[in-house]
């Protein structure tokens, strides 16, 4: 095991994670998204691991701008394959460990489009492994399964330049969903200017709070119903200029013709050609890295007048790679003038989509762009690169949905209520939707040759002397 580095002088890159633990001690992660010592931002990760290491936890920081972290590849091969582990060798297999074994972790980031930040998603969308594949039914909706029998309580820090109402409660919405869906025994949220006065006070309270488990928010097991409506809605005031040439964005990670986002978009593009609309598709794969995909991509966005982000639910928001593709358009937004939103989710409840597609409306206003609506599906794994007219009675809400939607885009206007209800109509009943996916699970964990008894295997599992903690879901 090699020595504990000190939290304050952070290793880029740790080869293990916890060293041994003096008795009692408790483990704090810190998940630092600030991007270097130049950034203004990397005070307020210094500050929080100082006073991480002087409570006499034992620390283990992550400069996630600085590891090895490759993208989350959508296979659920962490579930069927190698159960609770990721095979992409990189850092992840550090974070996932330690994120399993701390107590408390710390999650700091600058605020993206109301959330994290790319290189914070991905590391989040990495530890999928450590819930289980099996659904149950939550509070009023389905949610994972436990893998483990203690998880760490989590404490977010978001910053902001200047203090965003808007940005702050999508930001403590966003951390709601993954406190329950990472199964949290509690969570905290802090968004934190570090312009604003006495920011050290305020910090080292919350963390204290968030260290002794007091203070925390309330778990929203009940989000508003109309949640989800509300961030599909277009804007109100959006100029109703016509629509020529569409980009439709490729979210998931998954091979070309696999995605369900890939059959949503070419649901989607199917109907606006029909509307006279020329489209292209670019997949965020080709923005892993800088060179001639990546400015090809941006090219083919940067001449359409619309763009739709068609994306997969990745723990709660748009998946790493998606938001690194949203910030660079950002930056290069071309002829582009507005932005819609094509989401699904693996659970089988479209709701689950709101924090995401907020998300998306807020990418679209920091771009300077309008937000022309958004449409959402639940069940997403039906498609998996099928075409939508293989199931045209099962889907069928779903495909007038998209015909809707792609008549009043191509008229220049916003996608209608109507069919963002349709779309995010139950394609099957939940108890029927668990079943099957029980089954979908045993019968990839059999053609993997994982054993079925070894779906819950727990590779993180830490002996300790204390009681389970319980969890949050
Ligand atoms: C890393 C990861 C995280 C996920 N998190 C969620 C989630 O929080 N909620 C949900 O409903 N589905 C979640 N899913 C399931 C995907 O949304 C679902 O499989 C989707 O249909 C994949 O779409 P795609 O084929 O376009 O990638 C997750 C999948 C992966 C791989």
């Amino acid at each position: 095991m090699p020595a504990p580095h000190s939290a304050s002088q952070p290793s880029p890159s740790p080869s293990s994670t916890y060293p041994t633990t003096p008795a009692g001690a408790r483990r704090i992660l810190l998940l630092d998204a600030t991007f270097d010592d130049a950034d203004p931002f990397r005070q307020v990760a210094d500050r929080l691991a100082t006073l991480a290491d002087s409570s006499g936890a034992v620390v283990s920081r992550f400069c996630l701008e600085q590891v090895r972290l490759a993208p989350c590849l959508g296979d659920f091969e962490c579930w069927t394959k190698t159960p609770g582990l990721c095979r992409t060798q990189d850092d992840a297999q550090n974070i996932a460990r330690a994120f399993q074994q701390a107590d408390l972790v710390i999650l700091v980031t600058p605020l993206r489009f109301g959330g994290y930040s790319p290189s914070l998603k991905t590391a989040l969308d990495r530890l999928l492994g450590v819930i289980h594949p099996f659904f149950r039914q939550g509070i009023g909706v389905t949610r994972h399964a436990p893998r483990y029998e203690r998880y760490p309580a989590l404490f977010f820090i978001g910053l902001e330049e200047e203090s965003s109402p808007t940005a702050r409660e999508l930001f403590t919405a966003f951390a709601g969903g993954n406190a329950i869906n990472l199964m949290a025994p509690c969570f905290h949220t802090l968004a934190l200017a570090p312009t604003q006065e006495a920011w050290q006070e305020v910090l080292e309270q919350r963390f204290t709070a968030a260290l002794a488990g007091r203070d925390g928010e309330a778990f929203p097991h009940h989000p508003p119903a109309d949640a989800l409506a509300r961030a599909c809605l277009a804007d109100p005031h959006l100029p109703p200029s016509p629509v020529r040439q569409a980009a439709l964005l490729v979210g998931s990670a998954r091979p070309r013709g696999e995605s369900t986002s890939e059959s949503l978009a070419r649901g989607l593009a199917e109907k606006l050609e029909q509307q006279g609309v020329s489209t292209g598709l670019v997949h965020v794969i080709d923005f892993i890295k800088p060179g001639r995909r990546r400015e090809a991509a941006l090219a083919t966005l940067g001449e359409a007048d619309l763009l739709v982000v068609a994306a997969p639910l990745y723990v709660d928001g748009l998946p790493g790679l998606a938001l690194k593709a949203l910030q660079q358009i950002a930056a290069r937004p071309g002829r582009l003038h507005r932005v819609a939103g094509l989401l699904n989710s693996g659970y089988p409840e479209a709701g689950h989509n709101r924090s995401a597609m907020a998300q998306l409306r807020c990418f679209a206003h920091d771009a300077g762009l309008g937000w022309a609506g958004g449409l959402a599906m639940g069940a997403g794994e039906v498609l998996h690169g099928k075409p939508l007219a293989t199931m045209p009675v099962m889907l069928r809400s779903q495909i007038g949905a998209l015909e809707k939607a792609a008549t009043a885009l191509a008229g220049g206007l916003g996608i209608p209520p109507a069919a963002s209800t349709a779309m995010a109509r139950p394609i099957l009943p939940a108890w029927l939707f668990r079943l099957a996916a029980k089954l979908r699970w045993f019968l990839d964990a059999r053609r993997q040759g994982t054993p079925w008894n070894a779906l819950g295997a727990r590779p993180h599992e830490l002996e300790r002397e204390e009681g389970p903690v319980r969890s949050g879901g």
